[in-house]
């Protein structure tokens, strides 16, 4: 077509695919473009905001490295990574949610009734639930993998006073599908905001906090795995998350419980904590794979 128009360019754009493009690809190119020129039109793009918006992918690109995803924060903090995320989510089960980018690999085996709060100040946290299927059964030897910020607000990769693997653990669920363990709170923090995702959360009013929350994987042979976070109902950045990871199912409680009623057994702390601690319980239920 040597007359193209500002009209017909999408419908031009569509007659270009080969004859053997796999009918995917030419199904998401197609509509990708329909809406990417839809928005041109619409928002009568002009060649400075062009400029602007590849400057910024450009920046994007130079400042991603193996530690460091600018493309997954901008897809994170445009709704985008839980709009797919909910799109593919079952009912029933408990509800995905963003991995981001702090998730450490090869976390060292957690057993029963561990403890990842060790040295660090703050209020002991005792977690708990069971691994179920969709039809309550309970699901013995699913993984656990956890993930958690230090009480400074940072994770293990952002902060060369924590070893790597502090604030992450593998724990395996017992005959009843139950994991237990012992942590800190974790606290609310801010997304890395010194990059062009930044410019973009300033250029909107946006602050750059996420509630503060623990982080699973839960895996089983058989099931779907689960990547989720869990919130508690207090936090005040429960209803703005700058990435919409907040679902009504991973919203629990922190239940206080007076001291001196800590498990005598069956917990790395047992007979070392003498003061009031938190309870979490939260259950997973996981989709047949
Ligand atoms: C996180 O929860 O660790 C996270 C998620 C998305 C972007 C940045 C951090
Ligand atoms: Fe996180």
């Amino acid at each position: 077509m040597r007359n193209v128009t500002r009209e017909n360019i999408t419908e031009v754009f569509t007659g270009y695919f080969g004859p053997e493009t796999d009918p995917r690809v030419r199904e998401v190119l197609i509509s990708l473009a329909t809406h990417l020129h839809d928005f041109a039109r619409e928002v009568n793009l002009t060649h400075d905001e062009w400029r602007v918006g590849l400057d910024f992918l450009e920046w994007a690109g130079r400042i991603t490295n193996p530690e460091r995803n600018e493309f997954v924060l901008l897809s994170d903090v445009m709704g985008l990574s839980s709009l797919v995320d909910m799109l593919h989510s079952v009912p029933e089960t408990t509800s995905s949610s963003v991995l981001g980018p702090f998730h450490v690999s090869n976390p060292p085996p957690m057993p029963m009734g561990g403890d990842l709060k060790r040295h660090y100040e703050g209020q002991v946290v005792l977690v708990q639930g069971v691994v179920r299927d969709l039809r309550g059964n309970p699901i013995p030897g699913a993984t656990i993998d956890i993930w958690q910020t230090a009480p400074n607000g940072m994770y293990s990769s952002q902060d060369p006073k924590q070893d790597i693997h502090s604030f992450h653990a593998l724990m395996t669920a017992d005959e009843n599908g139950g994991y237990a363990f012992t942590t800190v709170r974790p606290v609310e923090y801010t997304v890395p905001n010194d990059g062009p995702v930044g410019k973009i959360l300033d250029a909107a009013g946006r602050h750059p906090w996420r509630p503060s929350h623990l982080h699973f994987i839960v895996k089983a042979d058989g099931f779907r795995s689960l990547v989720t976070e869990v919130f508690p109902d207090d936090d005040p950045y429960l209803d703005q998350d700058t990435v919409f990871g907040v679902r009504d199912d991973l919203v629990m409680k922190y239940v206080e419980q007076p001291a001196g009623t800590f498990p005598e057994e069956g917990f790395a702390l047992s007979g070392q904590v003498p003061d009031a601690y938190a309870k979490v319980d939260f259950d997973f239920v996981l989709a047949d794979g």
